[in-house]
């Protein structure tokens, strides 16, 4: 018997894949929403999360899932993200910089509604926890990663407000916020690999690799889920290194 529904977006790979494979739960299924699938053990819902069609299907497969679910916990983690294209605004290509806004900054608002949609709408009545993996770059202006900054910003100031509303209903649903490190993940590898003329801090990038600062995802992953065990109010933004 399943007891614990989680998905999580983006686990084909990192922070995600770490995710789903130390997932903290008894009898879980684990639902990757990525377009490639997720480690073993994983089912796959495929998704291109920059396209807005995708942000329905997802939508009506929650529901789905949802309704008649009787178990402890559902659990949906927007992890999903990408830096493409690193460069300057005005610089890059138009389509890449467009999906890069509606991945980082549209779908993980749209899906995050349509989570809690499905949870109040399901009559679900355990627990419920929806976490953005957020990043250091919602707060500090990284040229290069404008639409990456905005979108982890966005992402935010969405819990906040969605937090408040959670807790001014008294829904007993946890939003929150998570920024996860710097972690050795395909991502950071990206990083390395540009040039300075379109990301000018890559030296801090390389130092801290050099410097054997990348955490490790599944370590950063277990400190991720552990989290969920402090009991934060919803709305809470918090960052992994404090
Ligand atoms: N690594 C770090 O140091 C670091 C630091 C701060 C925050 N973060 C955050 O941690 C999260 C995970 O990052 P990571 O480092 O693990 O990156 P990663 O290894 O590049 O993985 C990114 C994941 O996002 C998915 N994704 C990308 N574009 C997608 C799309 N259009 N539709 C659906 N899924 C898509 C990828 O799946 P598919 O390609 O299969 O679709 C992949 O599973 C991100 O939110 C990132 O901002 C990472």
């Amino acid at each position: 018997m399943v007891d614990t529904l989680v998905w999580i977006t983006g686990a084909s790979s990192g922070l995600g894949a770490a995710l789903a494979t130390t997932a903290p739960f008894d009898d879980a299924r684990v639902v990757s929403i990525s377009r490639s699938p997720g480690p073993d053990g994983t089912e796959h819902l495929p998704a291109d999360l920059a396209e807005p069609v995708a942000w329905s299907a997802v939508e009506t497969h929650l529901l789905a899932r949802l309704t008649g679910f009787d178990g402890g916990h559902a659990v949906f983690v927007h992890n999903a993200s990408t830096l493409d294209p690193i460069g300057f605004a005005g610089e890059v290509d138009s389509p890449a910089y467009r999906a890069n806004v509606l991945l980082n900054s549209a779908a993980g608002q749209v899906l995050g509604h349509a989570f809690l949609k499905a949870v109040a709408e399901s009559g679900f009545d355990g627990r419920a926890v929806l976490v953005m993996i957020s990043s250091g770059a919602a707060t500090s202006a990284y040229p290069g990663w404008s639409s990456y900054c905005a979108g982890k910003a966005a992402l935010d100031q969405w819990v906040r407000a969605v937090g408040e509303e959670q807790r001014s209903r008294d829904t007993g649903v946890t939003v929150l916020s998570i920024a996860p490190g710097v972690v050795a993940t395909a991502m950071q590898e990206q990083i390395r690999a540009t040039d300075e003329a379109d990301f000018p801090p890559v030296q801090r990038f390389h130092e801290l690799h050099d410097s054997g600062r990348l955490r490790d995802p599944e370590d950063a992953a277990r400190d991720l889920w552990a989290v969920l065990d402090r009991d934060l109010p919803s709305g809470s933004v918090t960052d992994l290194r404090s």
